[in-house]
């Protein structure tokens, strides 16, 4: 075969994981020189494991896999990137205490002898070259994580790599940030790169590849040239039935103040205050939205709200009782329930299902906690598995064995099927495929409906636009624009999330 044509020649690959779990049943995939390549499926898919065994941090059950049409048998990442082929993953490989020069320098001696300096200049050239003004002497843990995405792709890049394979890299991005991030990948592409992009977001593959990969169920449905393929056809090939890419819900009847939040000023854990002053009301019976980049405090006020973090100053009123100093426990026996942005809260990992279902509702399952009832608790968790769809062999299984689209849905399902009062909810769609989200879309909007107030923080603001009933923009701590979400457009939003209009613009 010639080098040129089939940079990555992918064939027959099978993977089954150690405990039986067959992720890949047989793929053929293949990626040609300057093309963006999107590989599409929804979640368990096996879309992360076929890279993984391409960088060669897992090694395929069965198959064959060339690379510039040599026989290619990694046995490690390192001797993956020694080939070219570079891969970032959405949980970065970055030292959070080390400058962005530092993790670059580490990243590049151990694949090859440079010195610092040289490293130093070349990285600089380079993002001069792709318009980034990057922080070089600042410690990765100050950076918002567009930056620290884009310390991963000058990591790539400088380590030489002619194969660059990003997953899922938009779901931390912005819409401003995800413009920028596809203009870059495009003119990388035009220099001859070959761009692998896992995503299970049609309009993005539609959008940015030159072809598309779609991957169901541990097989491949088949290979496109996206301009050929409208959207509703790749919906129908990843799901497999027709989806419908929308929901919106009934007339919002809100009733009495559940949730209150008045002058709340919260700091980081670098001390920071992120919170500046923030003022919203939730009322029972409809949903908050609020919309911001991230980095501007949306974390903190959430996780202030859940009694994860102290309130430097101001008030949290739960269900009219003053919950400022309760713990977190308290505020959830006043009806609060919460969805963090991150499964590492949200889940034990090491802990299988049942555990992890029973986790955030403790006191209904016993009296002591020694006394759990595990008999109810099995059920509990067999019904989210089910009414979720949460793909698993057992509900023995850990949690780490799960996807990550999985890994949210059982997240998101324990909560929902709770019925809380109070629900607040960061990205609780995050990495989930269009059909489990609006899944999870309209049964927030049926809880909503049945009397809950729902505190919705989301990066995607077709979701915030589609599902709010009053949309607030958080931007620097503060929040600068309330309205109805028919106030505002697209383009309005991302002008005030970005600071650049404020809420006096037309
Ligand atoms: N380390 C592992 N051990 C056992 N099973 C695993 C492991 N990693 C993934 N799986 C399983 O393999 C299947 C494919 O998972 P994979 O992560 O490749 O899917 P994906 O397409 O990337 O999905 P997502 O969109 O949710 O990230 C899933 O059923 C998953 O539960
Ligand atoms: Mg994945």
């Amino acid at each position: 075969m010639s080098s040129r044509e089939h940079v990555v020649l992918m064939k027959g690959i099978v993977k089954v994981y150690p405990d039986g779990t067959q992720a890949l049943k047989g793929v053929d995939f293949e990626a040609s020189e300057g093309e963006i390549h999107a590989l599409l499926g929804e979640n368990g898919a096996g879309k992360t494991t076929l890279m993984r065994i391409l960088y060669g941090e897992i090694r395929p059950t069965k198959g064959e896999i060339y690379v510039f049409g040599e026989k290619a048998d990694f046995k490690s990442p390192r001797e993956a990137l020694r080939s070219g082929i570079a891969m970032v993953y959405q949980q970065f490989s970055l030292i959070p205490s080390l400058t962005v020069a530092e993790n670059i320098y580490l990243a590049l001696s151990s694949v090859r002898r440079i010195s610092p300096a040289e490293v130093r200049a070349r990285a600089e050239e380079l993002s001069r070259k792709l318009g980034w003004s990057m922080p070089f002497d600042y410690p990765i843990e100050s950076l918002p994580v567009g930056l620290r995405q884009r310390v991963e792709v000058l990591k790539a890049l400088l380590a030489g790599s002619k194969v660059l394979i990003l997953d899922e890299p938009t779901s931390v991005l912005t819409p401003l940030e995800v413009e920028e991030l596809f203009k870059v990948l495009k003119s990388l592409r035009d220099e001859g790169m070959t761009i692998i992009l896992i995503t299970h977001k049609i309009r993005e593959a539609k959008r940015v590849s030159d072809r598309v990969t779609i991957l169901r169920r541990g097989l491949k449905v088949g290979t496109f040239k996206t301009a050929e393929i409208s959207e509703p056809s790749l919906a129908r090939l990843m799901i497999g039935e027709e989806i419908e890419l929308t929901v919106k819900g009934g007339i919002p009847k809100p009733g009495a103040q559940a949730l209150v939040v008045e002058k709340l000023k919260v700091k980081d854990d670098m001390g920071v205050l992120r919170v500046k002053e923030a003022t919203l009301t939730v009322k029972y019976g409809e949903i908050v939205g609020i919309a911001g980049v991230q980095g501007n405090g949306q974390r903190e006020l959430v996780e202030a709200i859940a009694g994860l973090r102290p309130a430097i100053a101001g008030r949290i009123l739960i269900d009219g009782v003053d919950a400022t100093r309760l713990t977190a426990s308290k505020r959830g026996k006043l009806g609060l329930s919460y969805i963090p942005e991150s499964k590492l809260v949200g889940l034990a990992l090491e802990m299988n299902i049942v555990e992890n279902s029973i986790m955030t509702l403790l006191s209904r399952f016993t009296r002591r906690l020694v006394d759990v009832d595990w008999g109810k608790a099995r059920d509990n968790a067999g019904d989210i598995v089910r009414d979720f769809g949460v793909v698993c062999r057992s509900l023995d299984d850990t949690v780490k064995s799960l996807s990550g689209g999985n890994q949210q849905k059982l997240m998101v399902g324990r909560e929902i099927r709770r019925r809380p009062k109070i629900l607040v909810a960061h990205e609780p769609t995050q990495g989930l495929d269009v059909a489990t989200a609006n899944m999870v879309r309209r049964r927030m909007l049926n809880l909503r409906d049945e009397g809950s107030a729902i505190l919705l923080v989301s990066s995607d603001l077709e979701e915030l636009l589609s599902l709010s009933d009053r949309l607030l923009v958080i931007y620097d701590g503060r929040i600068v624009s309330e309205g109805r979400p028919e106030d505002y457009t697209l383009e309005k939003l991302g002008l005030l999330m970005g600071g650049v209009i404020d809420a006096s613009y037309g």
